[in-house]
């Protein structure tokens, strides 16, 4: 068995006003991995990462990281780990290449091995070009990539990112996924990283666990996630509006198609081979006279996990969290 990076049991934390932000938080990170902490706003992703970098305690469980125990050796933790808040971390008055050795001198790099490592970190993450530059002049993606290079110039065994590319623009965000994955490969390190992007845990990610109100829902790799949903979403636009129970009348008795929603003029059914469900359920539709505009026929999302497991949308969710974050704060 791969060894574990990261060994979460049980952990639960309540802040004061009753919110418990984590509720039984269970989860393991194989080494070498990267793992996707995914969740809508308030989900309590923050939290645990806090808890993980020894920044906060938690009221009961455990937590290992690198095989040590957050609470009772915080300081092998801390030499161990590097942490990317969710907020920016460089100076912005200093420059990019002083920020990364600023870092690397407060972990007991010095001389030549902390000049080495920070320019071997500036050419991993494409920042040997503005490295003269001060950090507070750059772009954000530039800015993100600052804050990673100083969170792994130390080298550590496992680096958290708490939300790396909330804000950023979506061609800044797909660069950002390519570094992320040569870290991976290049140094070894376990990545933890929290997201709501669901197209971010699936395309980075490893194994994923979503956490939903303190709790983990389901985990394991993004594909095996989606397997569990079997068969494949249909979609069926017609020329205009149509009945709920005319199209159920149209559709009975159909081998393997499930879960049909009506919805104005459209249809959503699954079926256990979409591509072999479509001239069946056209056919029929057509000896309704019912005029179809369009078919598609699609995989699983990771949406359609979450909605399975919570029975709720994860974009409204995150949408909804978002907005009255904004107000709260
Ligand atoms: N210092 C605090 N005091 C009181 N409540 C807090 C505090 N920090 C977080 N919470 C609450 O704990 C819950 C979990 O918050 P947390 O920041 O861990 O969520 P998150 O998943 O990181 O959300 P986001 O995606 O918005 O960053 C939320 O309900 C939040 O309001
Ligand atoms: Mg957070």
């Amino acid at each position: 068995m791969a060894e574990m990076a990261i060994q979460v049991r049980d952990l639960v934390k309540s802040y004061p006003r009753g919110v418990r932000a984590l509720d039984g938080l269970s989860f393991v990170v194989p080494e070498g991995t990267l793992f996707g902490l995914l969740g809508p706003n308030g989900a309590g992703k923050s939290t645990a990462v806090r808890i993980l970098s020894t920044l906060a305690r938690a009221d009961s469980g455990q937590a290992l990281v690198a095989g040590y125990d957050v609470v009772r050796q915080a300081t092998e933790v801390r030499r161990r780990i590097g942490l990317v808040g969710q907020r920016l971390s460089a100076v912005p008055t200093a420059t990019v290449r002083e920020n990364v050795l600023l870092q690397g001198r407060m972990f007991g790099l010095k001389g030549r091995a902390l000049a080495t490592r920070t320019d071997e970190v500036l050419s991993m993450l494409a920042l040997s070009d503005v490295a003269g530059r001060q950090a507070g002049f750059c772009s954000g993606g530039m800015k993100r990539r600052v804050d990673i290079a100083m969170g792994i110039v130390h080298r550590p065994r496992v680096l958290y990112l708490d939300e790396p590319t909330t804000g950023l623009d979506p061609d800044i965000r797909v660069q950002l996924w390519s570094d992320l994955t040569a870290l991976v490969r290049q140094e070894g390190i376990t990545i933890l990283l929290t997201t709501h992007y669901l197209e971010e845990a699936d395309a980075l990610a490893n194994d994923i666990a979503i956490i939903d109100s303190g709790r983990i829902v389901t985990t394991g790799s993004p594909e095996t996630l989606k397997q569990k949903l079997r068969g494949d979403t249909l979609q069926v636009e017609f020329e205009s509006d149509q009945s709920e129970e005319a199209i159920r009348g149209a559709l009975a008795g159909l081998d393997g198609l499930d879960e049909i929603r009506v919805d104005g003029r459209r249809l959503h059914a699954r079926a256990p081979i979409g591509g072999a469900a479509v001239p069946v359920v056209l056919a029929r539709l057509g000896q309704e006279a019912m005029a179809v505009r369009s078919v598609s026929v699609s995989q699983p999302t990771l949406d359609d996990v979450y909605l399975a497991y919570t029975g709720r949308r994860f974009a409204t969710q995150a949408d909804a969290g978002a907005s009255a974050g904004g107000q709260s704060s």
